[in-house]
């Protein structure tokens, strides 16, 4: 029987629900585990341990292996046994990958429903283990919320070769992470040697310059591998079996993407007859009505699923422009002679016929949520991206959904503030951000068992290097192998971030090039606090001709007026946003006071149309029909990378009740988003 003093001690040591202070020793588990209790012996996990494998022969020899790289194992003696047990039953533990471990003086025991329930037990062990090796004794209980906890890798606009990607399975094996999406092919350069299709590889892998945004903004034109100044690259057979092998052996899939049926540039350039105009350069839309186009796309996916034993394969399906179809006679006929109302339902039947084929080889499709629109293929899984709002839709019709939204799980956004970051393609997008998410919210209870998993996905635009592929993805992507793996009633962010430093540390001491998260700059000062001013409280009138957007209203009418400031993107909700017609508002303070200052502070970011006001005019009154100019403030208005701030204001003495704050778009027209109009 256990005494009174051990269930004391055991509850102090106690980690997992309600948030209990964590009290591992030297290193904190992350993902969280479900329930640890640990006690006050040691077990020192050495060569010395004999190791006892119970499981299927495919996972006792990768076990085996994994164990003599991280213990070095030698001679065993000294009576310690490692005892990894495969049951089909386990205490407590529903979902396959979930474990029991026993941690004694002399013995530990993982039991687990499968090898991958083994492997996870062991990385808990590695993560629990202090530099000499020592695990604390006690008891671990442990299973993941989804099944699916995925990496999206894009590898077509900068490639990153072989060793580079089994590092990063190393560090997702770590986490727990299971599912490694590669982005294979798209305009900038096509990843994956095709034997049917050679000059995929000889040509559209190709592209001089090697610099993305250079080429993007360039002449895109594809060279031929070998010619100089070429840069890109590509996986061989040989090297995907290897890549696909190394990954597996870390219980890891790969899914491989096929774009279809846009982002298709580099194909419809080496094999023009499958666009629809059949020239070189015009199209990134495959021809939908031509029967040419199906036989190369299951040539394709024929070698792709020869190569990749995944249950999943992604065919893309996002951002076709659809543009060529309504003029190509192919696609017309397509159209009349399947019904198909309109170009939506054209490429859902691409998208359908493409997902009878893969079934037809026991696969499964995978697709970005635009496969909803015109029709979901009878069978699909959607991978949510534009929001939430495609993976709900999915669940609720009864298909699985991938929740990797944009505002959450895109790793190429901004981690810290802009102007200490290097340039990146989405908004501001900490660590904490991401691990806001919650892949069940909005989601009815009884279709979130559909909510198959997240992924964090890592665009590479403006990511050319492989240091800077690392530093987008760590820390964030813990935060996703967190909320994948651990239960949500343990989440806590300070905690978690307290963790995610010393995660990012043992990364850096495994050469990975992370964020150095201790040392983040932070959110915008403005956004930290509110900011007491003369105008809240007060009313304020919009001209007719210039309405804030319905998209960015910020809270409405008072938005302006009520002393909350904007964070480093127009998406946190607190920007507020006009398109095209400038700004015109009216603040009425309520009576006449005396003003010393008035301003307001706009963003600029060129690349989603967001521009600094051309002018300014800050004019008074205090019966609000007789204004006087008090400033006008000109700016010329030039496109510019990242992120910036300005401020339009006014500094001086008057009285006034009313105050008129007018902002003109310059040339580009675009977005002018202000967050607050502070008077003094
Ligand atoms: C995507 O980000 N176009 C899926």
């Amino acid at each position: 029987m256990r005494s009174i003093t051990f269930y004391l001690l055991t509850a102090l040591l106690l980690i997992g629900h309600n948030g209990a202070k964590a009290q591992l020793q030297d290193k904190d588990l992350l993902p969280l585990a479900r329930t640890v209790v640990l006690s006050n012996g040691t077990f020192k996990l050495d060569s010395n341990v004999k190791i006892n494998i119970e499981a299927p022969q495919e996972d006792k020899v990768k076990l085996e292996n994994l164990l003599n790289e991280c213990l070095n194992t030698g001679k065993k003696s000294k009576g310690k046994t490692l005892n990894l047990l495969v049951r089909e039953n386990v205490d407590g533990i529903e979902a396959p990958e979930g474990y029991n471990i026993e941690i004694g003086k002399k013995k530990i025991t993982i039991t687990a429903k499968s090898g991958a329930g083994l492997f996870y037990g062991i990385q808990t062990l590695l993560q629990l283990a202090d530099e000499n090796n020592r695990i604390p004794t006690g008891t671990i209980s442990d299973e993941p919320q989804f099944a699916y906890r995925g990496l999206m890798l894009d590898v077509s606009r900068h490639f990153f070769g072989k060793e580079f990607v089994k590092k990063q399975i190393d560090a997702m094996a770590h986490f727990k992470m299971n599912r490694l999406h590669l982005h294979l092919t798209d305009a900038a350069g096509w990843r994956i040697e095709i034997k049917k299709y050679p000059r995929l590889t000889q040509f559209a892998a190709w592209r001089s310059p090697a610099i993305w945004k250079d080429w993007w903004f360039g002449d895109r034109k594809y060279v031929e591998e070998g010619s100089e100044g070429a840069y890109g690259g590509y996986y061989t057979q040989e090297d995907i079996k290897e890549l696909v092998a190394y990954a597996a052996e870390r219980y890891i899939t790969i899914i491989p993407e096929i774009e279809m049926p846009a982002h298709s540039e580099e194909v419809l350039t080496a094999y023009p007859e499958l666009s629809c105009t059949h020239e070189p350069y015009k199209q990134a839309d495959f021809c939908v009505g031509n029967e040419k186009t199906y036989e190369f796309l299951e040539d394709v996916l024929c070698e792709v699923i020869e190569l990749f034993p995944s249950e999943y394969i992604h065919i893309g399906g996002d951002e076709a422009g659809k543009a060529s179809w309504p003029h190509c006679p192919l696609c017309q006929k397509r159209m009349e002679e399947e019904g198909l109302k309109d170009v939506n339902e054209l490429q859902s039947y691409l998208i359908q016929r493409i997902e009878k084929f893969v079934n037809s080889k026991g696969r499964q499709i995978i697709g970005w949520d635009e496969i909803l629109d015109g029709g979901l293929a009878p069978n699909a899984t959607v991978m949510s991206w534009r929001g939430t709002e495609g993976g709900i839709a999915a669940v609720n019709s009864g298909h699985k959904a991938i929740m990797t939204p944009g505002g959450y799980c895109y790793l190429d956004s901004y981690q810290d503030a802009p102007h200490t970051q290097p340039m990146a393609f989405g908004p501001y997008m900490p660590l904490e951000k991401v691990y806001s998410y919650d892949p069940r919210a909005e989601i009815d209870s009884a279709k979130a068992h559909l909510i198959y998993g997240i992924q964090g996905n890592l665009w590479v635009e403006y990511i050319p290097t492989e240091e800077l592929v690392e530093y987008m993805i760590y820390p964030r992507i813990l935060a996703i192998a967190e909320i994948g793996w651990s239960n949500p009633v343990n989440r806590d962010y300070a905690a978690f971030k307290e963790r995610a430093i010393k995660a990012t540390n043992y990364l850096r001491s495994k050469g990975y090039n992370a964020f150095d998260l201790a040392n983040e700059f932070g959110q915008r000062k403005e956004a930290q606090a509110p900011v007491e001013h003369l105008a809240i409280g007060g009313n304020i009138a919009y001209a007719e001709s210039a309405p804030y957007s319905d998209s960015y209203k910020a809270g409405g009418d008072k938005a302006l007026i009520d002393g909350v400031c904007g964070g480093w993107t127009y998406t946190d909700k607190k920007w507020q946003g006009f398109i095209r017609n400038g700004i015109d508002v009216t603040i009425d303070l309520g009576e006449e006071k005396e003003i010393t200052e008035v301003t307001a502070q706009f963003m600029q970011m060129c690349i989603p149309d967001v521009w600094f006001p051309a002018e300014v005019i800050i004019s008074a009154s205090c019966d609000g029909s007789e204004f006087t100019e008090l400033a006008r403030i000109e700016h010329t208005v030039v496109r510019d990378e990242g992120l910036s701030f300005k401020e339009y204001g006014w500094k001086g003495n008057t009285k006034a009740r009313y105050i008129n704050y007018r902002a003109k778009c310059g040339p580009q027209r675009g977005w002018l988003f202000t967050d607050e109009i502070i008077v003094r």
